[in-house]
Formats: C-alpha cells, sequence, structure tokens
C-alpha cells in the first residue's frame, strides 16, 4: 500500500480529495441533467394528455422539476462544473418518453413517471451515502427534491399506473433506459 502522507499534491490535497471533488463534479452534473429530462418528459406528457385533472398533476410534479432543474443550473455554475454534452439528447428523448408513453394512455404516463422516480430515488439515495458532511447543502438539496420524487412515484401509483397496458415491460424498460441515461451523463 502507498503512503498517503508522500503523495500530498501542490495545494496540499490528498489524491484521495480530487477523488472526491470529480465525485461532486458528477452528481452535480448527473443531477443537472435528470432534473433537465425529468422537465421535458413531463412536458412530453402535457402536450398529449387531455384530461383536465391528470394535467393538473401533471402540471404540479412539472413545476418541482423545474425547481430542481433551476437549482442544479445554479450549482452547475457556482461550483464550475462542466454540464454533460448529452443535454440535447435528453432534450429530445425526455419529450419523446413523456409523450410516447402519454399516447398509450394516461396510466402508461404515470406508469412512466413511477418507474423513472424510483431509479431517481435509488440514485438520490446512493448519492446521500457517498455525500460526507462538508457537503451539508448539497445533502439538504438532494433530500429535499428526493422527498419530492417520491411524491411524484407515489402519486403515479396512485393514479394507476399499474394498470398501464404491458405494464411490467414498460416500466423495466424505462428503469434501464433511465439508468444508462444516468451512467452517460455522470461520465460525458
Ligand atoms: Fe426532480
Ligand atoms: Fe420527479
Amino acid at each position: 500500500m502507498k503512503k498517503r502522507s508522500q503523495q500530498l499534491t501542490g495545494d496540499g490535497r490528498l489524491p484521495g480529495d480530487l477523488d472526491a471533488a470529480e465525485m461532486i463534479d458528477r452528481i452535480i452534473r448527473v443531477d443537472h441533467a435528470g432534473e433537465y429530462g425529468a422537465v421535458r418528459i413531463y412536458e412530453g406528457q402535457l402536450a398529449v394528455l387531455k384530461d383536465p385533472d391528470v394535467l393538473e398533476t401533471v402540471e404540479h410534479m412539472k413545476s418541482q422539476e423545474e425547481v430542481h432543474r433551476q437549482k442544479f443550473e445554479d450549482l452547475i455554475r457556482q461550483r464550475r462544473v462542466r454540464p454533460t454534452v448529452l443535454t440535447p439528447l435528453w432534450h429530445i428523448a425526455g419529450f419523446a418518453l413523456g409523450a410516447g408513453t402519454a399516447l398509450l394512455g394516461r396510466e402508461a404516463a404515470m406508469a412512466c413517471t413511477e418507474a423513472v422516480e424510483e431509479v431517481i430515488d435509488e440514485h438520490y439515495q446512493q448519492q446521500l451515502d457517498q455525500l460526507g458532511d462538508d457537503e451539508i447543502e448539497l445533502k439538504k438539496v438532494i433530500e429535499t427534491f428526493r422527498a419530492e420524487e417520491i411524491e411524484h412515484r407515489d402519486i403515479a401509483r396512485a393514479d394507476g399506473a399499474a394498470n398501464a397496458p404491458g405494464y411490467e415491460l414498460l416500466t423495466t424498460a424505462v428503469k434501464s433506459g433511465s439508468r444508462l441515461a444516468i451512467w452517460l451523463s455522470s461520465r460525458i
């Protein structure tokens, strides 16, 4: 095992700290991408759904996603994090996912929301486990947003997500896509 004390960098940080900085970059980059994509999913659903009470529900979730996205846009600027190069892809893919599932019906739109939010819930929890006490503010942001994602998941469940046609196949596909998007957006 290498002696860490001999590896101090120019500014006095240990190599492990550099990894921590990279970890924070990745967290902010991927969360920004995810919240950006979430707004686009709900915009896609709103473009298709017609029932006034479902529109109201989706508008409510979208308005919370807009707050989430704005916060990570601020963090990207404040902490000089490079955003993912994939933003234009999530612009299109998010909208297509929202509109596409809504075309299958209200329940399919809700199944999409349930699947995405389940993945985000897990993902935010993993980040909370990774972050140390020196990142209390960021942790608070993630905790608050995670609670709202769980609320979205529960709204989708209460609104009949499980009755969607091809529920198992649909939610499995949406979860795989969401995990791939997370993997890519944290890295590129
Ligand atoms: Fe969100
Ligand atoms: Fe959400």
